[in-house]
């Protein structure tokens, strides 16, 4: 196990997440869509972000808790949902889910899981959301949905940037597949990577037990990469979500929107919350970053709807600036992946602890006491 007490900062998890990992998974988790250019842009505009800090302010004590749909979260953050991510290590949705309820904050689990939606709440439980992907088979979507209902989740998060899967290129020039199909070329990572593959010979590897039972229309029926981006209905529409409201009762979000005016449609159908998101630059490579289109979103819905940003959280202070630009809380994807990967429960709960104590220091460094303080009079305005 590597010595995460070495890791500094997220940068540090994802070199250690590199080494235990055979390279076609690290760059499934850590790649985007064609030339990334999205990918790199949600962490530069992160990077472009400046800060105007307000002096002489008692900040002995800070508070980053935050109310999150009625319900308090011990930071302004919740991990976002990542599919297929046993691959890398077995039990990740179980470590992700385990390490958000220790330290109060919601865990988002998605549709393409080693682990159904009723194992996660039973074995770990916590505030818990599910992503839906909007399979073909409304059938088996509509029982998504039920079985979410049945296992007490909080909220569910339809992902609407994908209606068809993105062009990732370095799956295919790795030869990625999920489940990993051993091969004459990555046989080499038994050797190369000893704790990635004795962990997988103990385990087994993981398939995609949210879709046991559905009928995919191609064979590789447990081929995440290929087959459930083919399952994807590219004729999802408002219409889908107003239905939805309807069926779900609790809290509904869109994830993946970055235009003011589906904002707007998000409020008019009834949706509780959305989420800034580009799928952390893995679909439509030239979507702007998440952290630009931030603004005009929040500004269109105001205080009607709860924003919510993802894409390129690295950083505590990043938490802080998508504070002040409109979102309520951040959702890390690869952060908290990356520190599951390195380490386990200890590894994601480091990641958590990074992000919390920079986020600290960020706010005693801005001059703001609390969460709630934090607002556009800390953005340096160039003008
Ligand atoms: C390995 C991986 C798998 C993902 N799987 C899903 C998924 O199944 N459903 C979904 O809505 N988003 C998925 N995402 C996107 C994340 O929910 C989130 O939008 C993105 O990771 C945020 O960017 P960040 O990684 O820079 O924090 C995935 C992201 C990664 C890195």
């Amino acid at each position: 196990m590597a010595d995460l007490s070495r890791a500094v900062n997220i940068e540090d998890l994802r070199v250690m997440a590199r080494r235990r990992l055979p390279r076609a998974i690290f760059d499934f988790f850590d790649g985007g869509a064609e030339d990334e250019v999205t990918l790199r842009e949600n962490r530069a505009a992160f990077e472009r972000v400046r800060l105007l800090p307000k002096v002489l302010v008692d900040v002995s004590k800070v508070d980053t808790k935050v109310s999150l749909f009625g319900k308090e979260a011990s930071l302004p953050l919740a991990i976002a949902p990542t599919g297929g991510i046993s691959a890398g290590r077995f039990g990740a949705e179980l470590i992700l889910a385990r390490a958000a309820k220790a330290w109060g904050v919601p865990f988002t689990m998605a549709t393409p899981s080693a682990f159904t939606i009723e194992r996660v709440a039973e074995e770990v439980g916590g505030r818990l959301w599910f992503q839906l992907y909007a399979v073909r088979n409304i059938d088996f979507r509509n029982k998504l949905v039920e079985r979410a209902k049945r296992s007490g989740y909080e909220a569910i998060l339809v992902t609407v940037d994908l209606p068809v899967s993105g062009k990732r290129e370095r799956d295919p020039r790795n030869g990625f597949h999920t489940p990993y199909t051993p091969n004459w070329r990555n046989s080499r990572d038994v050797v190369f990577k000893p704790a990635w593959a004795l962990d997988m010979l103990r385990h087994g590897l993981p398939g995609m037990a949210n879709l046991v039972g559905y009928p995919f229309s191609t064979p590789s029926g447990t081929d995440i990469v290929t087959a459930v981006g083919r399952e994807m209905d590219a004729g999802l529409d408002w219409e889908y979500i107003r239905r939805l409201r309807e069926q779900w009762p609790g809290k509904l979000l869109l994830k993946g929107v970055e235009r003011p005016d589906d904002a707007e449609r998000a409020v008019a159908v009834g949706c509780d919350g959305i989420v800034v998101s580009n799928h952390g630059g893995r679909q439509l490579d030239g979507a702007s970053s998440t952290l630009e289109a931030l603004p005009a979103v929040s500004r269109a819905v105001g205080s009607r709807i709860t924003v919510l940003l993802d894409g390129g959280v690295r950083r505590g202070v990043d938490i802080l600036k998508a504070r002040a630009l409109g979102a309520q809380a951040v959702l890390t994807g690869r952060a908290t992946l990356f520190g599951a990967m390195a380490g386990g429960e200890t590894g994601a709960q480091r990641a958590l602890e990074i992000l919390s104590t920079e986020l600290v220091r960020a706010m005693q460094l801005c001059g703001v006491r609390s969460a709630d303080e934090i607002g556009p009079h800390l953005l340096f305005q160039n003008s």
